[in-house]
C-alpha cells in the first residue's frame, strides 16, 4: 500500500487540518493550517466546483471552458458540521469535508457513495517552471466503469486505461494512440447503476490514470494552474453529459445543410474539377450539400488569397456551385506566411499580433507555406481582427463555412510538432507561456472564426469546423477527428470516437469517411458510409495522393450502396434535425454509447460497436470484410429490424443478417421516425408531406418532430414547429396523441403514418374523436394512412 509518507517523501505535499471555514452564498471556504483553501460552489444542485489554492492565494478565475450563459441556481442548500467533518447538502448531493485532511466525499441523499478522495488533493512544488503539478487521487469503486474524454482512440470503457491531454497533430494515428487532437478533460464514472462526471478544467497538459497504476485509484494532475474541478451527479448517464453541457455550452442550431452529406478532398482543384465533382453527383443522383476546398486554392498557401490561376472568379464559382445546390468550404489555417508583401502578414505586424517568444521575437514555425508566424488567438483584439478577415469571403465572394485545420498549432520539422513552450500568449489578459495556453489555442482561433463567419453570413446561420479542440470549443463550432487511416481498425475507432465525443458534450463530429490516409477499397468504403450516415458531421475527405474517393470510384455496385445510405441520411433529416435541436437545447448526446442507453444493464459496460442514434435507432456498423452480417447486442426491450420488420426482444447477443448492402439497424418499438423525401440537397424540393413511420408497441412511447425554416433566426422568436407525439398500443388499438407548439407553418399539408408491426386489421380510424371513412384517409395496401397535420388524436382500432 502507498501511504502518504511514501509519497510526501516522493516531493508531495499536503493539505492539513482546516482551521478556519467560511461562507459565501453558494460558496464555502475551507482553511488549513499549512494554508490550502478549499473552495467549494455550487452551480446547480447536481453540479459541485472544487477549487484549491496553496499558500493562501488563489489565481485569477478564468476559464475559456464554461459557457457564460450556463445555468446556475439551486433548489438546496445547507451545511452542517460535526466533530469531523462538514456536510454540504443540496437536493441532489451531499460533500463531506474532513477537517483532519481536508478531503472530501460526495454521496446521494440515500447515502451512497458516489465519489470519494484516497489521497484526495496533493502537490508537488515545479522548480522548472515554478507553480505546482497538482494532483487529485480518488478510490475506484467497486466494478467502476469511465467513460468520455474526448477523442481517444481506445476501447470506450476506460478503465485500467491512462491517457493525456495536449492537442496534437497526429497524421495516421494508431488505435491506442495518445493525445490526438483534442483536450477535453472530463470523464464519466459508473458504478453501482448510479453516474457522475468529473471536469477537470485546467489548460495546462493534464493526465488522468482510470485504476490503470494502482487498481484502488483514479486519478488526475496537471503540469501547472490550479486543481479546479467540476463534479456531475447523474444518476443517469445522459443527466451527467447534459449537466457538462450546460456548464460548457451546446452549439447554436446550424443551417440544415450542414447535417447534409458533404465531399472534400485534399485537395480539389482548378475550378473545373470542383465543378466536374459536383455535376458528377447531379448526374449520379447522389444527394450532396457541400464541396471543400483545402488548401490549394490559396495563392502560395496564404491564408484570405486565392490562387487566381486555378480560381480565376471565385465569386462566380460559388454562385453557380451554390444554384446547383452545393455549398462551397473553404480551409484556413493559423500560420501566416512570412512575407512582407503579403497583407495578412503586413496586418498583424503592424498591430504586433503575432505570438512572441520568452525573450520578444516573433515565434516561428514551419507549416504549408514554408516559414510561418501565429496570432496570438487569446488575446482579444487579435481574435477580432481574425474574425474581420472573413469579410470579403463571405460577405462578397459568397463562401458558405469554413474549416479551420493546423490550428494545434501543428508545426513542421520540429519534434514537439508544436509551438516552443516558451511562447508567450495573452490569455485574455492573463499572460502565460505556450505551456497553459497549447491546449486553447486552436479553441481560440475557432471561436474567431466563428465570430467572423457569423457575423458576415447574417442572417443565415454560421457553420464551422475546426480540428482542435478544448473543452467547450462545441460552442462554436463542429469537428472531425483529424487524419485517420483506410483501415477496418480505423472504421473501428470512428465509431468509439463518435460516441466518445458525443459523450464528452461535443456531438458535432464526423471522421473522415473512408479515412484520411490511403485508400480504402469498395467494400470498406461502403461499410464506412452506412456507418458515417449515422454521425452528426458526414464527409467523405482524404488525401489527394492516394488515389480518388467519391462515391463512384468504386464500381457501380459501390456506387449503388453509397447512393442508397446517402439517401437514407436525407430521408432521415428531420429526426436528424429533431436531435440535434436536443442536443442545442437539452445538452442530449446526439449518440449514445448503448451504456449511456441502459446503463443498469452490466452486459452494455463493456461495448463499444452498437450505438443508439438519437433515442430510438440502435445501430451497429459491420467492422469486418467478406461479412454477411454480425454479432451485436440489443438492449433491452423490443425492437424491429429496420430492413424487414421483423420484431425482436433485446437483452441478447444475437446474430444480424447485413450482407453489403445492409448495415445492423433497429428501431424501438413505439417510436415515429419522421422522414423526408429524398433530396438531392436540401432544400431541393418543397416537403409536400412528412412521413412518419410508426412502430407499434404494446405500451407507451413519446416521439418528438422538431422544425423550422432551416436556416436563419426566426426559429429564436418562436417561428419553429415542434410536435411530441404521444402513442399508446393496446392489443386492439392504437392511439397517437399530438402536441404542437411553435407558429412555424410547414409546408406540408399532411402526414403519411405508415404503421409497422400492427397486430390487427384495420377496422375504423377516428381522427379527433370523429370517425373517418377508410376510403377518405387512403387506407393503402401498405397500412400506410394519410392525416392532417393538425390532428390532435388519432385512434386506430383493429377487428
Ligand atoms: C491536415 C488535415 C487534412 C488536410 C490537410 C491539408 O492533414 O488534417 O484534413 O487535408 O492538412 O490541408
Amino acid at each position: 500500500m502507498i501511504t502518504n509518507t511514501d509519497l510526501e517523501y516522493k516531493g508531495n505535499l499536503y493539505p492539513n487540518h482546516i482551521v478556519h471555514y467560511i461562507r459565501d452564498k453558494d460558496r464555502f471556504y475551507f482553511t488549513t493550517d499549512n494554508g490550502v483553501i478549499l473552495e467549494i460552489t455550487v452551480i446547480q444542485d447536481r453540479t459541485i466546483r472544487f477549487r484549491y489554492a496553496t499558500e493562501h492565494t488563489f489565481q485569477p478565475d478564468f476559464s475559456y471552458a464554461i459557457d457564460p450563459d450556463a445555468r446556475r441556481g439551486y433548489n438546496h442548500l445547507d451545511i452542517a458540521e460535526t466533530k469531523t467533518e462538514y456536510i454540504i447538502e443540496t437536493s441532489k448531493v451531499q460533500v463531506l469535508v474532513d477537517k483532519k485532511t481536508l478531503r472530501t466525499q460526495i454521496s446521494d441523499l440515500d447515502g451512497n457513495i458516489i465519489n470519494e478522495d484516497e489521497l484526495g488533493f496533493h502537490w508537488e512544488e515545479n522548480y522548472e517552471y515554478g507553480g505546482n503539478t497538482v494532483k487529485m487521487g480518488k478510490i475506484t469503486q467497486n466494478s467502476e466503469s469511465y467513460y468520455g474524454m474526448g477523442d481517444k482512440a481506445t476501447h470506450s470503457n476506460l478503465k485500467g486505461k491512462s491517457v493525456s491531454n495536449w492537442v496534437t497533430d497526429q497524421y495516421a494515428y494508431a488505435k491506442d494512440q495518445d493525445p490526438l487532437y483534442k483536450a477535453i478533460p472530463f470523464y464519466i464514472g459508473l458504478h453501482g447503476g448510479q453516474a457522475y462526471g468529473i471536469f477537470f478544467d485546467n489548460s495546462f497538459k493534464t493526465h488522468f490514470d482510470f485504476a490503470h497504476e494502482r487498481r484502488s485509484t483514479t486519478s488526475y494532475w496537471a503540469d501547472g494552474g490550479e486543481m479546479n474541478y467540476y463534479f456531475f451527479y447523474g444518476p443517469e448517464m445522459y443527466k451527467v453529459v447534459r449537466a457538462y453541457t450546460n456548464l460548457t455550452g451546446a452549439p447554436e442550431l446550424p443551417p440544415l445543410w450542414a447535417l447534409g452529406y458533404h465531399q472534400s478532398k485534399w485537395s480539389y482543384f482548378p475550378e473545373s474539377q470542383v465543378k466536374e465533382i459536383a455535376q458528377k453527383f447531379r448526374d449520379e443522383k447522389i444527394p450532396c450539400d457541400a464541396i471543400y476546398l483545402d488548401i490549394d486554392y490559396m495563392d502560395g498557401f496564404r491564408c484570405f488569397t486565392w490562387d487566381k490561376t486555378k480560381f480565376p472568379d471565385p465569386k462566380r464559382m460559388i454562385g453557380e456551385l451554390e444554384k446547383d445546390g452545393f455549398k462551397t468550404v473553404i480551409m484556413i489555417d493559423p500560420g501566416i506566411k512570412i512575407d512582407k508583401e503579403y497583407w495578412v502578414y503586413q496586418e498583424a505586424m503592424e498591430n504586433d499580433y503575432f505570438c512572441k517568444r520568452a525573450d520578444g521575437p516573433n515565434m516561428k514555425g514551419k507549416v504549408w507555406p514554408g516559414e510561418c508566424s501565429f496570432p496570438d488567438f487569446t488575446n482579444p483584439e487579435v481574435r477580432e481582427w481574425w474574425a474581420g478577415l472573413y469579410k470579403e469571403f463571405m460577405s462578397e465572394l459568397g463562401v458558405h463555412a469554413v474549416w479551420n485545420d493546423m490550428n494545434e498549432p501543428a508545426v513542421m520539422e520540429v519534434p514537439t510538432k508544436t509551438a516552443p513552450l516558451d511562447t508567450r500568449h495573452n490569455y485574455d489578459g492573463h499572460p502565460c507561456s505556450h505551456r497553459k495556453a497549447h491546449n486553447v489555442y486552436g479553441m481560440q482561433m475557432v471561436r474567431a472564426t466563428y465570430e467572423g463567419v457569423k457575423k458576415y453570413v447574417y442572417p443565415k446561420r454560421p457553420m464551422v469546423i475546426t480540428r482542435a479542440a478544448y473543452a467547450g470549443t462545441q460552442r462554436f463550432s463542429s469537428t472531425w477527428t483529424g487524419d485517420n487511416v483506410a483501415t477496418w481498425e480505423h472504421l473501428w475507432i470512428s465509431n468509439v470516437q463518435m460516441q466518445r465525443m458525443c459523450m464528452s458534450g461535443y456531438s458535432f463530429v464526423g471522421c473522415d469517411i473512408g479515412g484520411f490516409a490511403e485508400q480504402p477499397n469498395g467494400e470498406l468504403f461502403a461499410r464506412w458510409i452506412q456507418l458515417g450516415i449515422f454521425h452528426p458531421f458526414c464527409r467523405v475527405h482524404s488525401s489527394g495522393d492516394h488515389g480518388d474517393q467519391e462515391p463512384w470510384s468504386f464500381g457501380t455496385e459501390i456506387t449503388d450502396i453509397v447512393r442508397k445510405f446517402i439517401e437514407l441520411r436525407y430521408q432521415l433529416l428531420p429526426y436528424l434535425y429533431t436531435m440535434f435541436w436536443r442536443y442545442s437545447k437539452e445538452g442530449r448526446p446526439m449518440l449514445q454509447p448503448i451504456v449511456c442507453f441502459d446503463q443498469a444493464d452490466t452486459q452494455t459496460h463493456f461495448r463499444t460497436d452498437e450505438f443508439i442514434f438519437g433515442e430510438q435507432i440502435l445501430v451497429c456498423p459491420v467492422q469486418e470484410p467478406n461479412a454477411h452480417g454480425r454479432r451485436m447486442y440489443i438492449p433491452k426491450g423490443n425492437w424491429y429490424n429496420y430492413w424487414n420488420d421483423e420484431m425482436i426482444e433485446g437483452g441478447k447477443e444475437k446474430w444480424v443478417v447485413a450482407g453489403i448492402d445492409k448495415i445492423p439497424m433497429f428501431i424501438k418499438a413505439g417510436a415515429m421516425i419522421p422522414k423526408y423525401p429524398i433530396q438531392q440537397y436540401v432544400g431541393e424540393k418543397e416537403i409536400k408531406e412528412l412521413v412518419l413511420d410508426v412502430y407499434y408497441t404494446r405500451g407507451a412511447e413519446n416521439s418528438t418532430v422538431y422544425e423550422d425554416a432551416n436556416d436563419g433566426y426566426a426559429y429564436e422568436n418562436g417561428k419553429y414547429s415542434l410536435r411530441n407525439f404521444k402513442l399508446l398500443g393496446k392489443e386492439k388499438e392504437l392511439i397517437i396523441q399530438q402536441f404542437k407548439d411553435g407558429s412555424f407553418i410547414t409546408t406540408y399539408q399532411t402526414f403519411k403514418i405508415r404503421l409497422h408491426g400492427l397486430p390487427f386489421k384495420i377496422k375504423s380510424v377516428e381522427v379527433d374523436n370523429e370517425e373517418v371513412e377508410l376510403k377518405a384517409i387512403k387506407l393503402n395496401g401498405d397500412n400506410s394512412i394519410e392525416v392532417s397535420k393538425d390532428f390532435t388524436q388519432l385512434h386506430i382500432t383493429g377487428a
